[in-house]
């Protein structure tokens, strides 16, 4: 009787720290950030229908100054260097854009790629906020609470800078052309293909061997600080850190100075997929030894019955 006491006391302290304590710290130390948004939902919908050979046409006169495509054998324009120095970081090869990014990003990324990158979601969530200390905010408060608000906007937008020109004055027509050309010369990726494509111009994997396809000095002229090596950012974050940072760093870190880069979920999974293979190779195998373990301890717990039976027959 007395064991099952100390057993019942046991699973209630154990059961109170497992579901009631840890998850309130932990919710505590990291507050809840909403789920990714695939459909990217502050961005202008974008319905014309493209044309892949009008868009080829318009890729050479807009896109071929910068970027390369090297699956319609379009090269890069100048060297490496040249480009980088002229840019402050590596203009992409678009031969995986149309496999990677979301259709709907892409033409609002053309429109206007620091909106679409990062103010118009920096925007939308500090909004969020402000209305939010509003709500119980005097007038004056509010007025104040307003100002606040454009100033840090006005400081966020001079701060972050891309050196994708803006393509507005293109008519949506034409950018649907350019996206459907995109997409008819895509490449399918691989995990690997698709986290060079997608990060490698601005961070390193150092485990796989892959280096930022920029200079490191530009970098951080570029960038305001330098984007830190990959290998070991499933361990350091986690898995589902990583799916909403990516999707949205302004939404999990506001200012930061990473770029809304406009993933599909499917090209998304794989870049997470292959940071998981490079950073935690062992986790299937850990994941097994799990099982043998408690295996082990269950038997373990049945002699130690057995021995305890034994023992205490003479005492009895
Ligand atoms: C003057 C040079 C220049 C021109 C012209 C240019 N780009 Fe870019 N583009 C860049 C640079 C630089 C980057 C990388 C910016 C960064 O990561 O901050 C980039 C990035 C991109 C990306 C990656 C977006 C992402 O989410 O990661 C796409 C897609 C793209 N450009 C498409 C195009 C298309 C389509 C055109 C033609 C309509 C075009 N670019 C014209 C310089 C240029
Ligand atoms: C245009 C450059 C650029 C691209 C492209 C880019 N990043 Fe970043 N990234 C940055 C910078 C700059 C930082 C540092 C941000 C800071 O210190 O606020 C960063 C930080 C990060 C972090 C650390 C976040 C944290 O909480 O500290 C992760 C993880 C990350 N990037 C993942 C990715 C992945 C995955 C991709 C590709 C899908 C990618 N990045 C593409 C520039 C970039």
């Amino acid at each position: 009787m007395r064991e099952l006491k100390i057993l019942i006391i046991l699973i209630f302290f154990t059961g109170l720290t497992y579901y009631g304590i840890e998850p309130y710290a932990h919710h505590v130390m990291h507050p809840a950030v909403a789920e990714p948004d695939y459909a990217f939902s502050d961005l202008e919908n974008f319905d014309a229908k493209g044309d892949a050979a009008n868009g080829k046409k318009s890729f050479a006169a807009n896109c071929q100054g910068c970027h390369s495509l090297s699956s319609d054998s379009i090269l890069p324009p100048m060297s490496h260097a040249e480009l980088v120095s002229a840019y402050g970081v590596y203009p992409p090869d678009l031969s995986t854009a149309g496999d990677l990014y979301d259709p709907k990003f892409l033409a609002n990324f053309i429109k206007n790629p620091a909106n679409a990158s990062f103010e118009s979601t920096y925007k939308m969530h500090k909004q969020e906020q402000v209305a939010k200390a509003k709500a119980s905010a005097s007038a004056e408060e509010q007025e104040a609470l307003q100002k606040s608000f454009e100033k840090e906007v006005a400081a966020f937008e001079a701060k972050n800078k891309i050196s994708m020109p803006s393509f507005s004055y293109l008519p949506d027509q034409e950018i649907a052309d350019i996206i459907a050309y995109l997409q008819e010369v895509k490449k399918e990726t691989t995990p690997k293909e698709a986290a060079v494509q997608a990060c490698g111009r601005c961070h390193s994997v150092k485990y796989a061997g892959i280096v930022e396809n920029s200079s490191r000095d530009q970098l951080i002229t570029y960038l305001g600080s330098f984007p830190p090596d990959l290998s070991q950012m499933i361990k350091s974050k986690g898995e589902d850190y990583l799916h909403k940072f990516i999707n949205d760093p302004q939404k999990t870190l506001p200012g930061t100075g990473m770029q809304r880069v406009g993933l599909t979920k499917d090209a998304q999974d794989k870049v997470v997929k292959y940071l998981e293979n490079v950073g935690d190779s062992k986790k299937s195998e850990r994941e097994e030894l799990g099982a043998y373990v408690i295996g082990f301890f269950v038997i373990l717990t049945f002699f130690a019955y057995l021995f305890k039976v034994n023992a205490f027959k003479e005492v009895h």
